[in-house]
């Protein structure tokens, strides 16, 4: 069967890390016809329009929004700044591609998912490690029910503290900033996923902030409950304060899924590929000098290697140009789930707070 692709006008708009990994993958994509940048920060606009060779660049995202080439758009702004952006985009009436979390802030979020619903559009948020083989094996045996009705998932998340770092510096609120609204929700997601269809009542949690609270007013870990109303729990652990030395560049993740009639337990720490060098390597989220080892594969977004981007975020870009261009469908969370991560998220730094259980969902 013959498939036509319509051709594509893609607006990124923040070309940062991330819009520029997603400019080079749509960059090669036979769908892509026209690509403009919207960047704030007009030397790094001109290096990322060069390298992806981009048709139009610009520091305004209304301007870009105007061109008549745009049909659909990839939002990839800092955490707290997708709120404006998707808003523009939603005017404009094209289908989006967003960064996680939706918005920091959970009436923003609301505000966002009831503009994008209203409007009635394709918008899908970038919970990258859907596109990770591993997670698709674990969906696929929950949703196939190979494990009998899940009853327990538990997981734990490793990050050293240069992502937190990065992230407190940038904001002038640290209260939006927590672990797990900007980290925690992508180990969230994997489980809230391979949990589809179960309802969360109730969550617990407490925090703890012996080095970040100090330096940035941040939190350094937490670790709590959801309970959902058939009984099932989710307990889930978030450290971004290990020390710079931790041998992974971003993500150590392990996961174990319990069911009535099996279990499925998954690595995703990357200590199989483990890479010792004298001299520091500039690659990873905030490359630093004092890293000397590393586990390769715990970048999120994947690996460079002969000259491209490989892995979970090329894997998810590639998708999505697919999704828009021939209207396959496509495992990408939609802006609804999105929104009920950073609710769960938000839930959970409430609990802490609290030092009480929060009842689910949390209003805005
Ligand atoms: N899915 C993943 O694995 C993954 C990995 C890293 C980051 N992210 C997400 O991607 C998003 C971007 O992260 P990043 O690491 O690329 O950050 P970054 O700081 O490298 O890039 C953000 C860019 O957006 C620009 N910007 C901000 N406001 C703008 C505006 N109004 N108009 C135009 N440009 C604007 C900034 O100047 C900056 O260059 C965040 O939401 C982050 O959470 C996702």
């Amino acid at each position: 069967m013959k498939k036509s692709a319509k051709g594509i006008g893609l607006a990124i708009i923040g070309g940062g890390r991330v819009g520029l990994f997603r400019g080079e993958v749509a960059a090669r994509h036979p769908a892509v016809e026209w690509i403009g940048v919207a960047e704030l920060n007009p030397n790094r606009g001109g290096s990322v329009a060069a390298t992806i060779g981009a048709d139009f660049l610009t520091t305004s995202y209304t301007e870009l929004l105007a061109r008549p080439e745009v049909t659909c758009a990839i939002i990839a702004t800092d955490e707290h700044l997708h709120v404006d952006p998707i808003l523009a985009a939603v005017e404009r009436g094209v289908p989006m591609l967003i960064e996680k979390p939706l918005a920091t802030d959970l009436k923003e979020s609301a505000r966002v998912l009831a503009a994008i619903e209203g409007a009635k559009l394709d918008a899908v948020v970038g919970y990258t490690q859907r596109f990770r083989r591993r997670w698709l094996a674990a969906k696929e045996k929950c949703r196939t029910n190979a494990l009998g009705d899940v009853t327990l998932v538990t997981s734990r998340a490793f990050m050293n503290r240069l992502v937190a770092i990065d992230n407190y510096k940038r904001t002038d609120n640290p209260a939006t900033i927590s672990p797990m609204v900007i980290s925690g929700t992508h180990a969230l997601d994997i489980c809230m996923w391979c949990l589809e269809g179960k309802t969360a009542v109730e969550c617990y949690a407490r925090s703890v902030d012996k080095v970040l609270g100090p330096l940035y007013h941040g939190i350094d870990a937490t670790a709590g409950m959801i309970m959902f109303s058939d009984g099932t729990v989710h307990h889930l652990s978030i450290s971004w304060a290990l020390p710079v030395t931790w041998p992974a560049a971003v993500y150590s993740l392990e996961v174990g899924i319990v069911g009535t009639t099996g279990v499925l337990t998954i690595d995703d720490t990357h200590r199989d590929i483990v890479l010792a060098v004298s001299k520091a390597q500039s690659e990873g989220y905030a490359p630093d000098e004092s890293r000397l080892v590393d586990f390769m594969g715990s970048y999120p977004p994947g690996d460079m290697a002969l000259g491209e981007l490989r892995g979970p975020m090329a894997e998810e870009t590639r998708s999505w140009l697919n999704r828009i261009a021939l209207g396959v469908p496509t495992q990408h969370a939609t802006a609804r789930e999105a929104h009920n991560r950073l609710m769960l998220t938000k839930a959970l730094d409430e609990s802490a707070k609290r030092k009480a259980p929060v009842a689910l969902p949390l209003e805005a």
